[in-house]
């Protein structure tokens, strides 16, 4: 059944899918049709336009957009939301004064949410996890890239990515999954950094591209977790196995981990939170998207990522939540761009732009969706009725929408 949208206040179209990303001072042009209709016939947008051509009704179901706005889902291109339990505790600890640095360096931090999944058998770890993933979608999320990395054990690795693969088998909207075996050197291989590498390398690669279980490669490129050699001998072997690189880079510290990312042609770099004059340089005209992930720096009390510097100096940018137990307990897309607006000052516009389409190429995803274009996947916010899309960020906290659509599907 074909479905009819009518009377749309304001269609927010982002940009043709013949564009790839948006960067620079584009970012800042937001198409949009102001009372306006959209079609959409076997999950996909197969017309829009001014209400003046609006079909007639007879042959769609029609609702009745009045005073509200249509735009395309988020595309959250930076996620970790398959994990076991929570880090509350560790929470409490930093209100207390201890840093993420203290804190992971006293056996907390990323590898006491390893030992927490390492305990959790596969269908638990899939209840808690398709929990959260039901979460972002109710709050506009219309595509979800998820990583592993909270394995770090043959097997536990493995069952993240399974797991992932059933999230993506089971539900309508787009998954990608990525290997970030590299997020953290386990407690067995204190020691001994270079054999836990030849592990993943040697163990868990081959079996990871051989069940099929992602299509991205991560490294958390760090001070006290990989170096940039250890990034790009992990880099090099997925490559064989035809992993695209998307890498963790320069959120405590800068040590030329972007350099490392763009010459094995990363699709993103992500982080970013400390940024040099030549990490931006050598991001500009390459086809990495950087991302940021203003929500991580708002709960760690981080610096945010110099966007503002780096939309000037004509790059593009992506936006995404990086929702993990850790660093950022919330998979909230609009929080995210509230943040970014308030925090980084992004206008309303860059910002909806790097979280549809600019997020959609972070997870390959840019010719099926992320905008509103003919042939699309009809993936769809409609938003209570409000006066302008610049309401979404400045109503920080607040949710202005009313309803989810994926595949042209209400979600329920
Ligand atoms: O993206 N930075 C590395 N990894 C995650 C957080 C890891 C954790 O604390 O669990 C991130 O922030
Ligand atoms: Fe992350």
């Amino acid at each position: 059944m074909a479905t009819l949208f009518k009377n749309i206040k304001e269609l927010i179209q982002v940009h043709e899918a013949s564009i790839a990303f948006v960067s620079g001072k584009d970012m800042n042009v937001l198409p949009t049709i102001k009372g306006a209709f959209l079609v959409v016939e076997d999950g996909l947008i197969t017309d829009f336009g001014t209400m003046e051509n609006c079909p007639s009704n007879d042959f769609y179901e029609v609702i009745d957009a009045t005073g509200k706005m249509i735009l395309p889902a988020w595309c959250d291109s930076h996620t970790h939301i398959v994990y076991a339990g929570n880090r509350e505790g560790e929470f409490v600890d930093r209100i207390k004064g201890l840093s993420y640095e203290e804190i992971a360096n006293n056996g907390g931090g990323i590898l006491n949410s390893a030992k927490k999944l390492q305990e959790t058998s596969e269908p638990d770890l899939y209840d808690q996890s398709k929990a959260r993933l039901e979460e972002v979608m109710h709050l506009g999320t219309g595509a979800v890239e998820i990583k592993s990395g909270y394995g770090l054990t043959l097997e536990s690795e493995l069952k993240m990515l399974r797991v992932i693969k059933c999230l993506q088998e089971n539900y309508p909207i787009e998954v990608k999954a990525t290997f970030l075996g590299a997020h953290a050197v386990p407690a067995t291989y204190k020691n001994d950094k270079s054999g836990y590498l030849s592990l993943l390398i040697d163990k868990v690669l081959p079996k990871v591209a051989k069940e099929n279980l992602a299509q991205y490669i991560d490294v958390f490129c760090e001070t006290g977790y990989f170096t940039v050699a250890d990034t790009e001998r992990i880099l090099k072997a997925g490559k064989k196995y035809g992993l695209t690189p998307k890498i963790h880079v320069n959120q405590f510290t800068a040590i030329g981990g972007i350099q490392a990312g763009v010459k094995f042609n990363a699709l993103s770099v992500d982080h970013l939170e400390i940024m040099r004059d030549e990490d931006i340089n050598a991001l500009k005209n390459t086809t990495t998207m950087p991302v940021a992930l203003p929500s991580c720096s708002y709960f760690l009390s981080i610096p945010y990522t110099p966007v503002r510097q780096m939309i000037d100096a004509g790059l593009p940018l992506a936006l995404a939540t990086d929702y993990n137990p850790g660093s950022a307990p919330s998979g909230n897309m609009n929080f995210v761009i509230s943040t970014a607006c308030i925090k980084m000052k992004m206008t309303p516009e860059e910002a909806i732009n790097a979280a549809t389409i600019n997020g959609a190429y972070a997870m390959g995803l840019e010719n099926k969706l992320g905008s509103i274009t003919k042939g699309k996947q009809a993936n769809l916010i409609l938003t209570k009725p409000i006066n302008s899309y610049g309401f979404i960020p400045y109503a920080f906290g607040n949710n202005q929408i009313e309803s989810v659509f994926i595949k042209g599907k209400e979600i329920i």
